[in-house]
């Protein structure tokens, strides 16, 4: 049984075949999966997934792509959602530097405020970092995130971030790219975290794992990450899928 903490089967992707994705998942072991409401439209779809269907469960937050975007009316009603039962973190919320659609500090203070609101509600933030290393840790370390911990969402910072990321309640998830042949910083940072903060997702559709990299993704492949995990652990991919799962559990609380 695996847990896929981190997917957008809202996606318009799958609006052809959506149910069949899901049910494949079910059936290869899939037994849970967090999906992400990122702004506006995909916080009402995934609102619906999670209604619709029991072992999915949702995280709701505003991406940094969109921080121009975000009124204090929906922070309001962000967190007015976090009473629902099945919403279990604050995200993905963070930096993204790569695509710079919102200027920096903009990006920073929706990032700020999110940590705040998700303290107040005492929910796990999960965060998007993409060439924001730096400021990713000085702001989750000014805010005080650690009172709450969360999920550093397809990690692709150091060892060394890493680190310090577990020193203030994080959880590191690997997703596709640990399985590229060319990618050795996330086989270095796996092969370094211990078990016991090791988490698994997708990204689905998106960063798809090896033998399909290049394709759609889906919720049912989040196996070949645990099984890249389990080679570099030198370990059964059965104990990972059990590690994994529990972790799961414990910073998400389901
Ligand atoms: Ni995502």
């Amino acid at each position: 049984m695996l847990v896929d903490t981190h997917a957008h089967l809202n996606d318009e992707q799958f609006d052809e075949d959506r149910d069949q994705v899901i049910k494949r998942a079910k059936e290869t072991g899939i037994e849970t999966i967090i999906n992400i409401g990122f702004n506006r439209e995909t916080i009402f779809t995934t609102l619906e997934l999670i209604e619709q269907y029991d072992f999915i469960y949702g995280a709701i937050g505003w991406h940094p792509n969109d921080a121009h975007e975000m009124t204090d009316d929906d922070l309001q009603w962000i967190e007015e959602l976090t009473t629902h039962p099945k919403i279990l973190a604050i995200g993905e919320i963070g930096l993204d530097y790569y695509w710079d659609y919102a200027p920096k500090d903009v990006q920073q203070e929706v990032f700020r405020k999110q940590i705040q609101m998700a303290k107040k509600v005492k929910l796990p933030i999960i965060i998007h970092d993409r060439d924001a290393h730096q400021d990713i840790c000085s702001i989750l370390k000014e805010e005080g995130a650690g009172e709450i911990g969360g999920i550093m969402h397809s990690f692709s910072g150091s060892v060394e971030m890493a680190k310090e990321c577990m020193e203030m309640g994080f959880y590191i998830s690997f997703s596709g790219p640990v399985t590229f042949k060319n990618a050795k910083k996330p086989k270095e940072v796996a092969t370094e975290t211990p078990l016991d903060r090791i988490l698994v997702e997708t990204d689905a559709p998106f960063l798809t794992p090896e033998p399909f990299r290049g394709k759609r993704n889906e919720s049912s492949y989040v196996r070949f990450v645990a099984q890249k995990i389990a080679e570099l652990k030198e370990m059964d991919i059965e104990q990972i899928e059990k590690i994994t799962t529990e972790n799961a559990k414990r910073i998400l609380r389901f």
